[in-house]
């Protein structure tokens, strides 16, 4: 009896199990089957029976009659082509296979067969190839985006016949060729009234826009045309559609005036720079809701400032750079409460800056326009404001401080959303239109929003970080599954996929799309993460970041940073690196190429400098900027750590007394850093170098001054302090008009200096410079730094290495050392005859005592470098000199061929003009003169 039961109760089961078999649609399961063999990847539950429906194949929802609707394997990493069996998957209504860039090929005409689907999404994939023109009969169609691939061709016109879709997404494309439109190509844009959504930013589309393609019937919310290249007139028809809320049309060719638009009431962005446009400047009186104007670089009849500058109320972000704009700003502008970003830079502005008492942080670019004066500079926390380049910087006062020096921007401390974990689930929000100019305000924002949401779904921390680049704002998301390793396949299906816009932001953010990282699943998975990533081949569409959480801050630099492609996606993958891959703030990622390029192949005749390290090149951008290039030996001792210690470390420093780095380059085994190129030569080459200058006693003051400030920045300013330990005369680089920048902080803390024997291998710095305390305990402090600096005072004294002749700069000093003698304290045979001939030197008693505290034994006993400061800033006082500013022209000779002018105080006067320096115009790019070193030469001095 126990038996049969059990014999029964078998057969149920197996019987039961044939029946659920034969359950899902026959035709989807060979439709399903068929395509799962042409794809890697695809989630382990496929295919452990023949039931996608009842079996719960992950991705996959059938309705009731157990035909398969939902096909949705967003994100997980799935490599091989969609085939024509797609389309016998004939009940379909959403099909979503975003976020795979390892699926691609062509797109199947079959898709033409899924005449039930309403949400189609390929987002992201690697697609190429014409779009089918059967498209146009997914007549159900609500959601359409294909973004983020490489189609190629026009847009079908057959596409006009999606009369449902409310969403429409091209953009990121290589499409060509016009907007399809019902008069000129049968059907037409013009006939999808219910869509909200035209989003072709991104591609090649050309051609005019014809008016007809616009009419006040169409519901238009989002028109994303920009980073394209249509021409001709802006259609006067956008300003008839009464829902549009963003506008982008940046980036084009368009010509011709600005038609109305002033009853687009509901507009909050709206980018029409860097196009053709000419006329009266466009008149956005009435625009209230607009947020975030962008008009810059257009050939608009010069105004003045137009009248609805002041009462646009909504307004955050205000770009109008080389538009023409003359007269003098209203300051009403600044009194708008909402107001963040103002960027009105290489205008004709004249007058005074008056900002009133703006309260908030409001980013302030006026570079290069006529102003004359500030009014209640005061109230202005300075940081925010940039004036170079208008003759308000000739002031004495003003010239100096941060608004006129550039490069000084400090970036504020970005709200922290990191999160570790072994499996973080890594996406990116690339948001096309965001209405504010200070991102930093509203990340909490967006970080509450979307955790409540996704731990709505599955428990997990949430990260975020952001970067900009010149278009969008690309948002990086980290999410660590919380009491688990790692979240599975649904967890990721269906709390993660944003793509179908389930998500929504808060409005100011604007429209997106998202885009995932593949996710190691099991770790066999993460191990093909790995090999994917070393070989580089399947990674990276844009937008796509692996080190996601990291903030860019890049409000200055936004321009700059052209590609989201993460340069550290290798980092870790060879070995010796360790850790984290950089923190990148504002550095620029160049390829080699680029930087091969620059130099003319690295030519031996463009290197200016060598040492342990590597070699130090110069090279010119093909913008003109002139660089060093610091590369590595391969195997030298810099490794993967050290390099990422100095690009972190410098890229988060900006001081005018420091040596700013440009960028770097991360690729085929190179490593190179990237400062900017000082001309001028080294400080001891100026003392003592075979091109010796005439530095008179202001002048070295001037430069102890510059890089007193340099140093005292490092200790005190920047975040977390950096110790330079390698100060040294070396190491203090002067610019064409003779201001002294510090180089090569940050590598001096890692590199190793074995290369110059004598030093315990712990301690580190050079001969002659060293702190007698550091070496003894090994202990360092900043006033090691104040120690080495001390002998470089000593140095602008004697002007001989500090080592030189067997005998030792501090101790002889010392030792000539007579308080007695009131003109040069004994040290008549030791100190520079240039210096002695240059007569008068006033503070020189002060100045002497300075660089002996300095060169104290005892670390405790030196003054600090923000002290140092103060004192040098009063021996220029007493000399009638205005530390900041040198108010004395004049010219010296730095060799036979160059003559370096410094300029009269005009620092608002264009460098390149006011300087000579090596012949730029003149000569092409392969200096056969003596070039100045730069960059961390050897030590000479031993
Ligand atoms: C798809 O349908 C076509 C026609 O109905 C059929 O010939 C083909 O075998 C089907 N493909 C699969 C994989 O079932
Ligand atoms: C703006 O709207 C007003 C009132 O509805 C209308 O009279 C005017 O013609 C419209 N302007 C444009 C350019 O469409
Ligand atoms: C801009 O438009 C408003 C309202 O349409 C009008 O009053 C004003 O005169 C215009 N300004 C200019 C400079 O054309
Ligand atoms: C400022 O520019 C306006 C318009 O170009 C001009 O009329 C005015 O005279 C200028 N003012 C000053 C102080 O230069
Ligand atoms: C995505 O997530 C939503 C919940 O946010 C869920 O309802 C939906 O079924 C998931 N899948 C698709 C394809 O939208």
């Amino acid at each position: 009896m126990v038996q049969r039961r059990l014999f029964l109760l078998l057969f149920f089961c197996v019987a039961g199990s044939r029946i659920a078999s034969a359950d899902t649609n026959r035709q989807d399961v060979a439709a399903l089957k068929s395509l799962m063999k042409k794809w890697k990847n695809v989630p382990p539950s496929w295919g452990k029976s023949d039931d996608p429906c009842s079996a719960r194949w992950d991705g996959i929802r059938c309705d009731e009659n157990s035909r398969v609707t939902e096909l949705n394997l967003f994100g997980v990493n799935i490599e091989g082509t969609l085939s024509d069996d797609i389309g016998n998957l004939t009940a379909l209504r959403t099909l979503d296979l975003s976020s795979n860039s390892g699926l691609g090929g062509t797109l199947t005409a079959a898709i033409g067969n899924l005449v039930q689907l309403t949400k189609l999404a390929l987002i992201g994939c690697s697609f190429i190839g014409t779009l089918p023109s059967e498209l146009g009969n997914l007549s159900q169609l609500e959601f359409f985006a294909l973004n983020s691939n490489r189609f190629t061709g026009h847009i079908p016109p057959s596409l006009g016949k999606l009369s449902k879709v409310t969403w429409l997404d091209l953009a990121d494309n290589k499409l060509n060729g016009p907007i399809p439109n019902s008069k000129d190509h049968g059907t037409g844009f013009d006939q999808l009234i219910m869509a909200q959504h035209f989003h072709l930013n991104q591609n090649m589309l050309q051609g005019s826009i014809p008016d007809y393609l616009f009419n006040s019937s169409m519901a238009l919310k989002h028109i994303l045309l920009d980073r394209n290249n249509f021409s001709g007139p802006i259609p006067a028809s956008i300003g008839v559609l009464p829902k549009l809320e963003v506008l982008r049309l940046n980036d084009n060719a368009f010509t011709g005036s600005v038609p109305a638009i002033n009853n687009l009431t509901k507009l909050h962005v709206l980018m029409l720079s860097n196009n053709k446009l000419s006329g009266l400047m466009p008149n956005l009186t009435g625009m209230v809701g607009l947020e975030n104007v962008d008009l810059s670089n257009n050939s608009f009849e010069p105004s003045e400032a137009p009248s609805w500058f002041t009462k646009l109320d909504k307004l955050m972000t205000l770009k109008m750079q080389s538009v023409g704009l003359s007269g003098q700003l209203p300051q009403g502008l600044f009194s708008l409460r909402n107001l963040q970003y103002v960027a009105l830079s290489d205008n004709q502005l004249n007058g005074t800056l008056d900002m009133g008492n703006i309260s908030n942080d409001l980013y302030v670019d006026v570079r290069n326009n006529k102003i004359i004066s500030l009014a209640v500079y005061s109230s202005l926390k300075g940081d925010l404001l940039e004036l170079t380049g208008n003759p308000v910087c000739g002031d004495s006062l003003l010239s100096s401080m941060k608004p006129c020096t550039g490069h000084t921007i400090e970036p504020p401390p970005v709200p922290r959303f990191e999160v570790q974990c072994a499996n973080p689930f890594l996406e990116s929000i690339i948001f096309r239109a965001p209405s504010f100019g200070d991102v930093i305000k509203y990340l909490p924002d967006l970080h509450n929003n979307l955790s409540s949401k996704l731990n709505s779904c599955t428990p997990n921390q949430l990260g975020l970080g952001y970067s900009n680049n010149d278009a969008y704002l690309n948002v990086d998301i980290r999410a660590c599954p919380v009491g688990k390793k790692r979240f599975n396949y649904s967890q990721v299906l269906n709390c993660f996929n944003l793509t179908l816009q389930t998500y929504k932001p808060p409005e100011i953010f604007g429209p997106y799309y998202v885009h995932a990282h593949p996710y190691p699943f099991h770790d066999k998975a993460s191990r093909a993460v790995l090999i994917g990533v070393v070989t580089g081949s399947v990674l990276l569409v844009v937008g796509l970041a692996l080190v996601g959480v990291y903030a860019v801050w890049q409000k200055k630099q936004a321009q700059k940073l052209g590609s989201i492609n993460d340069p550290f996606a290798s980092w870790g993958s060879m070995g010796e690196d360790i850790g984290e891959a950089p923190k990148i703030k504002s550095a620029r990622c160049f390829t080699f190429e680029q930087l091969r390029l620059s130099t003319h192949d690295f030519r031996e005749i463009n290197a200016i400098g060598a040492g342990g390290y590597g070699t130090v090149y110069r090279g010119k951008l093909p913008d003109g900027q002139l660089i060093a290039i610091k590369r590595s030996k391969q195997g030298s001792m810099q490794g993967g750590l050290e390099f990422k210690t100095e690009i972190e470390l410098l890229s988060r420093v900006h001081h005018k007394n420091l040596v700013g780095l440009v960028g770097f380059c991360f690729e085929k085994g190179e490593r190179m850093l990237v400062y900017e190129l000082i001309s001028n030569g080294t400080l001891s080459e100026a003392l003592y170098g075979i091109k010796g200058v005439q530095l008179d006693w202001s002048r070295r003051l001037k430069i102890a001054l510059d890089s007193a400030r340099g140093l005292a920045y490092l200790h005190d300013h920047a975040n977390p302090p950096i110790i330079h330990r390698d100060v040294k005369s070396t190491n203090i680089l002067l610019d064409e008009k003779m201001t002294a920048k510090v180089a090569d902080f940050g590598l001096s803390l890692l590199v190793s200096d074995s290369e110059e024997g004598q030093l315990c291998t712990n301690v580190k710095g050079t001969l002659g410079y060293l702190d007698p305390e550091y070496y003894m305990t090994q202990q360092l402090t900043a006033k090691s730094d104040v120690y080495s600096f001390g002998v470089v005072l000593l140095e602008l004294i004697v002007a001989r290495p500090p080592i030189y002749k067997e005998k030792y700069i501090v101790r002889e000093v010392k030792t000539a050392l007579d308080m007695g003698d009131h003109m040069y304290y004994g040290l008549k045979d030791v100190m520079d005859p240039a210096l002695q001939r240059t007569g008068n030197l006033i503070g020189f008693s002060r100045f002497l005592k300075l660089a002996l505290q300095c060169v104290e034994e005892v670390g405790a006993d030196r003054p600090s470098m923000n002290s140092i400061v103060r004192e040098i800033e009063l021996i220029m006082q007493d000399n009638g000199i205005k530390p900041g500013t040198m108010s004395a022209s004049s010219s010296f000779s730095v060799d036979s061929r160059t003559t370096v002018k410094v300029a009269p105080n005009h620092p608002y006067s264009n460098p390149s003009t006011s300087s000579t320096t090596f012949g730029m115009n003149s000569r092409p790019f392969e200096y056969s003169g003596v070039f100045p070193s730069q960059g961390s030469l050897k030590n000479r001095s031993t």
